[in-house]
């Protein structure tokens, strides 16, 4: 077995892992961990829009919300199936978690955590209105792209080669959060709405980053798998939405950190 050290300086070196190459325990603890935080989000998210195909507002948007669901099901699918080359039994973790689960209206969130499976915590929350659909491309599917920017170049080599095509789609998600969101806020009768929920949604999102310095980053900055601090991702993404947001004749919605409120 490798020590952890020797892992590390093979990292340094630029070396590529594979599923089937000797792994340090640090490193294997580390990408399982990210891999399932991936894989529940990617699944649970999925969940989430599928009552949307139902509910879009015209059956041009049926087929594109039905395409974004058939995307996530496929990411979650992907990342399933590389913790199943870990050598998972990913039918039976599936089977234990209720990714259908969502917390009741109007409750918020810092970093608890809701159940056993690893979801991004934005995942407990219901998604309500078009206007909330819409918001979740526009805040979400941006964060998440900026998070898996780094994963692009990620040590685990499995990784770094299935994202390349999970990123391409996420963009295209993007791209359809940008286009209601020009034309929401373009609108007399749905510019305060979309104002509202900018703000509802803006700061669950920025909370999804974790906290500045965070010794988990610093481990997964270490092994390759990450390349930046959480925050200094959070600082890139802030500044892409408030372009966009400005643009649009909209105000930017406060964030204040939570990991700075005294309690
Ligand atoms: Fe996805
Ligand atoms: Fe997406």
């Amino acid at each position: 077995m490798v020590t952890a050290e020797e892992f590390v300086e093979k990292i340094n070196a630029g070396e590529k892992i594979e599923a089937n190459n000797d792994m340090s325990e640090e490193y294997r603890t580390a990408l399982t961990n990210l891999l399932l935080q991936q894989a529940d989000s990617e699944l649970a998210g999925a969940y989430g829009y599928i009552p949307w195909i139902e509910k879009a507002p015209d059956i041009h948007e049926k087929v594109l919300v039905a395409q974004i669901v058939k995307d996530e099901i496929r990411h979650a699918y992907a990342m399933f199936n590389l913790l199943a080359e870990l050598g998972m039994d990913v039918e039976s973790y599936i089977k234990q978690h209720d990714y259908h689960f969502r917390m009741p209206s109007g409750q918020e969130l810092t970093s608890e955590r809701l159940t056993q499976d690893k979801r991004v915590n934005i995942f407990y929350y219901p998604i309500e209105s078009w206007t909330d659909f819409i918001l979740f491309n526009f805040l979400m599917d941006r964060g998440a792209g900026h998070q898996l920017e780094d994963t692009l170049e990620s040590s685990y080599a499995p990784w770094m080669r299935g994202l390349k095509s999970i990123f391409k789609e996420e963009m295209m998600h993007v791209v359809h959060g940008d286009t209601w969101f020009k034309r929401l806020a373009a609108s007399p009768d749905t510019k305060v709405e979309l104002q509202e929920g900018l703000n509802k949604w803006y700061p669950r999102v920025m909370n999804i980053f974790g906290r500045p310095n965070a010794p988990g980053c610093q481990t997964y900055v270490k092994l390759g798998l990450k390349k930046r601090d959480n925050h200094v991702v959070r600082m890139e993404y802030r500044q892409e939405v408030e372009e966009k947001v400005l643009a649009a004749g909209l105000t930017m919605p406060e964030w204040i950190p939570y990991y700075e409120q005294k309690n």
